[in-house]
């Protein structure tokens, strides 16, 4: 089966002013000129959206938030709706961030809300799920795995493969240092696509991108992305840098 088209994703966190992230849009803007085998996007703080819209608009670079309300618009102090990010810019929206369940205290049922917000604006969400060294150390990462997609998922039926993104970040590897061997990570994404098989069919699941996220880095980004079920990356702190995060990318053309 041919290999589907990469997605590689930038998830600036709670980096950047709008003025720096104009400065690295404009340098990305200059170096991914030529890049045409992927599919590229940049999720920067809501205050910097504008910014970098501007920036990057007429570029192959989309933009995605890093989350969203399940709601229209309401007394939600602190919360961004879908309609607030399509219009700041966005097709994509992180969902279900690691930070966000680990930090936050997202559980699977308010995740399952905002996935499907997502879906019904037409935004498309990166849905993540990963389990914890703890988890991994007790075999349990496929359960926990498994939960997260069940929970999450619950209720939605995804006839257009292209319409949602599924990045598998083993909570372990985010930014520490120490990336999952792309044996790991390949062993966790067929076991993704074949969960995604049973939801939606095989013939959908076998055109879902699942993205690989945690140490993303230029000097191992080939290897994780020429993995059989590993569609692309959502990298964090090499994103916030325009040389490594083109680097990645060239990495993700070198395999397309
Ligand atoms: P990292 O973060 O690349 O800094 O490990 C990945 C992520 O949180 O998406």
């Amino acid at each position: 089966m041919a290999k589907r088209r990469l997605v590689i994703g930038g998830n600036w966190k709670m980096y950047k002013t709008p003025t720096e992230a104009a400065t690295t849009s404009k340098a990305l803007k200059v170096k991914l000129i030529n890049v045409e085998a992927v599919d590229v996007v940049v999720c920067p703080p809501a205050t910097a959206l504008l910014a970098v819209n501007q920036i990057l608009k007429d570029t192959v670079v989309k933009l995605g938030g890093q989350n969203l309300h399940w709601a229209d618009e309401g007394a939600f102090t602190g919360e961004i709706s879908a309609k607030m990010l399509k219009d700041a810019g966005c097709s994509y929206v992180i969902v279900g961030h690691s930070e966000r369940r680990h930090v936050f205290g997202e559980r699977d049922e308010g995740l399952n809300k905002k996935a499907i917000k997502a879906l019904q604006e037409g935004l498309i969400p990166i849905f993540c799920v990963g389990e914890t060294l703890d988890d991994r150390e007790r075999g349990r990462t496929e359960a926990v795995v498994r939960e997260q997609l069940q929970n999450g998922l619950a209720g939605i039926v995804v006839d257009d493969p292209g319409s949602i993104v599924v990045a598998y970040e083993p909570v372990w590897a985010i930014g520490t240092g120490v990336n999952a061997t792309p044996q790991q990570a390949e062993d966790v994404h067929a076991f993704i696509r074949e969960f995604l098989g049973q939801l939606w069919g095989k013939a959908t699941a076998d055109q879902v991108r699942i993205q690989y996220g945690g140490s993303v880095k230029p000097q191992n980004a080939e290897e994780l992305l020429g993995q059989e079920n590993i569609d692309g990356a959502l990298v964090g702190g090499a994103s916030l840098n325009a040389d490594d995060f083109a680097a990645i990318i060239k990495a993700g053309q070198s395999v397309s």
